[in-house]
């Protein structure tokens, strides 16, 4: 239960593949990206300033002349995996100088954020460590690291990344796929209790239209027909319009539909507190606003809500989701849950039990509360074991996926239209999205990848559907 959101911990890519580049003296980066899809889209970026400085991008690390591990800091193993990753790096690198080859090691994202020095302590193999909002400087860090010094670069930076890091051309976007990521908003200003990214990403950052706009325009010339618009709080979004006054994400979604050949519109991930009706209103209107939003509640106990400074009640997210499926009635809805937050009693774990049971999700992705320093939950009184986390999440994610499955169920028989993807496991056989994000297998030819069909639900698995063209 944990993909296609702007939540996962898990590795979520395990290189970043681009298309071939000419050129057969360049250097090679390996790119690990953990986390979310912000940092794949943080991957793509970086990838493509490396690019200038004549980096080709390989899946092999043993070719390699950089590492970069673009690290996740949400939940506390992520970190560790880290260190080990950084562990076995260290080996790597020795190997490699024993032959005379150079291989530099960087960590990027929201670890090396949190973490600046401390990383360059305990892994004395890396040679820089650059926070999220200075990736626009990681090619003059390499050319210093070259020179022997050990940077680490982790302000927050002035000046606008997004301007200086550049978006590959036309061909190289069309190797990477029909489907693309933009981010459009940066940080947080919500300060829940529990979460570590107002700390790690900084305070909220929305991009001009105009970059937007420009932005989601290329990517469609490069052959992409669904764009997910990223921010960790994207509908917080308040970016430059047209005359410098501030634009809603709603009247963004709104311009951006107007893209000709842009076929599907996503945006993740929402807070409850910023689903103004204008965005509401687009549910309504935009047939290319694929229906399908994750807004996560954490928790359905209003005390809870209160200690992790959600700023809602329960009834008014249960009231939001009734205004939403007015607009929309065929939205499916998937949110994040968190158990165990300090305090949290049987009754409470009941209260979000209730509030899932009324919402009825699509697909959902749960955690244990994990401790993150420097965070306002870490210091609070009354812990909850770890034995009675693992109880309470094993409970919820039992209801969510009994859910997940009655919601896959009721698609069975329905015609729907799905954005085919990619190829399949079996030979003649593709990958397609449905309009609720599901995988959906069919049988068509290479050659439709990027075509939208119409299709015929015919039967469920664990987390796909198949379909029969119509
Ligand atoms: N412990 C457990 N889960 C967390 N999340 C964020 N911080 C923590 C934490 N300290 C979850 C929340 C959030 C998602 C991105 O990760 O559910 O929505
Ligand atoms: Fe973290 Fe809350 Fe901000 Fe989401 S809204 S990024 S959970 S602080």
């Amino acid at each position: 239960m944990t993909k296609d959101s702007l939540t996962l911990d898990a590795p979520a890519t395990d290189a970043l593949q681009l298309g071939p580049r000419d050129g057969s003296n360049s250097r090679k980066v390996f790119i690990k990206t953990y986390g979310c899809q912000m940092n794949v889209y943080d991957s793509t970026r970086m990838s493509d300033a490396l690019a200038r400085d004549g980096y080709e991008p390989t899946e092999d690390m043993e070719e390699a002349d950089l590492v970069l591990l673009n690290t996740c800091h949400i939940r506390e193993k992520a970190a560790e995996k880290v260190y080990s990753a950084l562990g076995r790096l260290r080996d790597m690198k020795k190997r490699k100088a024993a032959d005379g080859r150079e291989m530099m090691i960087g960590v990027t994202g929201c670890v090396a954020q949190a973490e600046g020095e401390e990383i360059l302590r305990r892994a004395p193999a890396v040679d820089v460590v650059i926070g999220p909002q200075t990736y626009h400087r990681l090619p003059d860090a390499l050319r210093r690291a070259k020179e022997g010094q050990r940077v680490v670069d982790t302000e927050y930076a002035i000046e606008d990344k997004f301007e200086h890091l550049p978006i590959a051309e036309k061909t190289k976007i069309r190797a990477r796929g029909v489907t693309a990521f933009l981010t459009v908003q940066e940080g947080c200003d919500k300060f829940c209790t529990f979460c570590v990214v107002p700390y790690t990403r900084g305070s909220e950052v929305s991009r001009p239209v105009a970059q937007i706009v420009e932005e989601a325009e290329k990517l469609v010339d490069g052959g992409v027909r669904e764009i997910t618009l990223l921010g960790q709080n994207v509908n917080a979004w308040h970016g430059a319009g047209p005359t410098g006054q501030a634009w809603s994400l709603g009247n963004l979604l709104y311009r951006l539909a107007e893209i000709p050949g842009l076929a599907r519109l996503r945006y993740t991930t929402s807070h409850p507190r910023d689903m103004d009706d204008r965005l509401i209103g687009a549910h309504r209107d935009l047939r290319t606003l694929m229906p399908y939003l994750h807004l996560p509640v954490q928790a359905g106990s209003d005390r809870i809500l209160k200690a992790m400074n959600r700023r809602h009640t329960s009834a008014e997210y249960l009231a939001l989701i009734e205004k939403i499926r007015v607009a929309r009635p065929d939205i499916a809805l998937s949110g994040d849950f968190i158990v165990g937050f300090p305090g949290e009693t049987d009754q409470d774990f009941e209260d979000t039990l209730r509030l899932i049971e009324e919402v009825n999700y699509a697909q959902a992705f749960s955690f244990k509360y994990s401790t993150r320093p420097g965070t306002p939950g870490a210091d609070l009184k009354d812990q909850v074991p770890e034995e009675v986390k693992t109880e309470r999440l094993e409970r919820l994610q039992a209801l969510l996926l009994k859910q997940q499955h009655a919601f896959a169920e009721t698609c069975v028989g329905k015609v729907v239209d799905i954005l085919l993807e990619k190829p399949g496991r079996m030979p003649g056989q593709l990958i397609g999205r449905s309009p609720w994000l599901q995988s959906v297998n069919v049988d068509a030819k290479a050659s439709q990848i990027g075509d939208i069909i119409n299709v015929r639900i015919t039967g469920t698995s664990t987390n796909s559907l198949f379909a029969d063209l119509l």
